[in-house]
């Protein structure tokens, strides 16, 4: 199982876990536009056949890394493999010089809270009604202190 960067060559794949996971997070137009913009940032979690199994994505605003998305393939979850790409957002998130990451999470999805949670985000807020289809609240996560030289000790 490896992490690399995501490219315009695996947009296939890429809606292909968007529909397992979320139904329709993004359109595949909305996914060729996030991969072709210098402000958005991929990373993938391949198998050991090289097929992609899992994806996340930030986008770099100004020092705030926005985690927008973030999924495995059901086949493979609860084997760290949300942990690894998070981590990985992170690493490139630190490389760019972000100094905090945030994320909005459904106020139901307690695997993904627990996740942000385990690697260090804490609960900021809520936004009501965020989400439709079926309509809910977002909780909103952030982590700060990413520039900070024991950073990574911190998330373990
Ligand atoms: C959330 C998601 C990405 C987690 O991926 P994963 O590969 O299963 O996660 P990991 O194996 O790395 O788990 C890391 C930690 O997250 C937490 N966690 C993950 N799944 C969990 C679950 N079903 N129940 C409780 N905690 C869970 C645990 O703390 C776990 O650590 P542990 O295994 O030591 O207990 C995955 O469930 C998913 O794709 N869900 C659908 C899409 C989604 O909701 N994305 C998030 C949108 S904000």
């Amino acid at each position: 199982m490896r992490i690399a960067t995501l490219t315009i060559e695996h947009l296939d794949e890429m809606v292909a876990i968007d529909r397992i996971c979320f139904g329709q997070h993004w359109t595949i137009d909305a996914y060729r536009r996030e991969l072709n913009s210098s402000n958005s940032h991929f990373i993938g979690w391949f198998n050991s056949e090289g097929l992609l199994v899992g994806m996340g994505c930030f986008w770099a605003i100004v020092d705030e890394a926005h985690i927008t998305l973030l999924a495995v393939h059901p086949h493979h979850r609860r084997q760290g493999g949300g942990q690894k790409i998070l981590r990985g957002l992170l690493e490139q998130a630190v490389k760019i010089e972000m100094r905090h990451s945030t994320l909005e999470v459904r106020g139901s999805n307690s695997a993904a809270i627990q996740l942000y949670e385990k690697m260090g985000f804490e609960n900021l807020g809520w936004r009501t009604k965020y989400y439709q289809n079926p309509e809910e609240d977002a909780v909103v996560m952030w982590l700060t202190g990413l520039q900070h030289p024991d950073f990574w000790l911190k998330i373990g």
